[in-house]
């Protein structure tokens, strides 16, 4: 029987999730083996974390029980939930009272909340600056991450706080679009202001060093980037790595709002904050502590080049 401690990871076949297992297993000299949770253990995603060694186990947030089975007996849980998946803040929240319920009842000794700011404590909910969303959000999908903080209070844990994945180019809709004149749009309504942003996979490696340094990290907030980046920035490197025109398209946050797609609002109001409070929000998350977690870190023009055959252009 191995002696490695087990880190118990939710997500397993997601973005996060599957970095950090990816980012376990690739160590075989290392001190912890992960623990790959997943609704399906028969998908072939899952089959691909069994197959570097990750031990699979069945559990879904909505099962209570199946959570503390899968926590049971690690030395650090990865937790993060999947806002995306239903867009409802209230599933959210309770999917991370879930994750934070099982972590203090399996005593788990270190504990990761993949976790976001509550807006409406620089935004409060009567403030005109953005509208309000299902009447208790200004971004309900960031608001409820930094509401859940609270239910962790009960388990060693270090609070990550994530960046905008760059890989939102490849699968989010947010690759530049032809303007029928030969040249790209690249939309981020963002102005002129810097945003933190990161390879999905190198938050995953970054959680690793987090386990890694164990209790130095318990009860912080540990902001990670690979670059802080402007919309124009990011345009001018897609134009040079891609051999093509980009151009950016500081569209108002009132503009992206009105385009209407699910989420459309949330996403605006997302922009806005960062835009409107970047030095708030660039303060907290810091390219040198993510490189001391992961030496891999991508900046964005190593992630074009990794990614730039994944990018559509239509
Ligand atoms: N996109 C961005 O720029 C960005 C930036 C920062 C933070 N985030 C946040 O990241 C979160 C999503 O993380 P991700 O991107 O790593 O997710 P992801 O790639 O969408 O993967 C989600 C995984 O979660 C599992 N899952 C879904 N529902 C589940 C449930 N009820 N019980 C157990 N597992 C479940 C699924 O695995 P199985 O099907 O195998 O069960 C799926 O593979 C969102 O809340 C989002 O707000 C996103």
């Amino acid at each position: 029987m191995s002696d490695k401690k087990i880190i118990a990871v939710a997500g397993a076949t997601g973005a996060q999730g599957g970095g950090l297992v990816r980012a376990i297993q690739a160590d075989p000299s290392g001190q912890f083996q992960a623990r790959a949770i997943t609704r399906n253990p028969d998908s072939e995603a899952a089959q691909k974390l069994k197959a570097i060694g990750a031990e699979v186990v069945q559990g879904d947030l909505t099962d209570g029980d199946s959570i503390d089975r899968a926590f049971r007996g690690a030395h650090g849980a990865f937790c993060v939930t999947f806002y995306w998946d239903h867009m409802s803040p209230e599933r959210e929240l309770a999917d991370a009272r879930t994750l934070a319920e099982s972590a203090e009842q399996e005593r788990v000794p270190h504990v990761i909340w993949s976790t976001l700011e509550d807006t409406r404590n620089w935004v409060p909910l009567d403030s005109d600056r953005m509208p309000t969303i299902h009447d208790h959000y200004k971004v309900p999908h960031f608001d409820v991450k930094g509401e859940a903080n609270k239910f962790f209070k009960g388990s060693p844990t270090t609070f990550l706080l994530t960046s905008f994945y760059w890989d939102n180019l490849i699968g989010f809709g947010m690759n530049p679009k032809p303007d029928g004149q030969g040249s790209y749009t690249f939309t981020l309504p963002t102005g002129e202001a810097k945003m933190p942003g990161i390879a999905a996979e190198d938050i995953g490696k970054c959680a690793y060093g987090v386990f890694k340094q164990g209790d130095a990290l318990i009860n912080k907030a540990v902001g990670i980037a690979g670059e802080h980046i402007s919309g124009a920035e990011m345009a001018a490197v897609l134009s040079e790595v891609l051999g093509i025109n980009v151009r950016h398209h500081a569209a108002s946050p009132e503009e992206f709002r009105s385009y209407g797609f699910p989420g459309a609002d949330d996403l605006g109001n997302m922009f806005q904050f960062k835009r409107d409070f970047e030095s708030d929000f660039r303060g907290a998350r810091d390219v040198e502590v993510a490189r001391r977690l992961n030496s891999e870190l991508l900046n964005f023009r190593q992630w074009v080049e990794q990614n730039k055959d994944r990018i559509p252009l239509t």
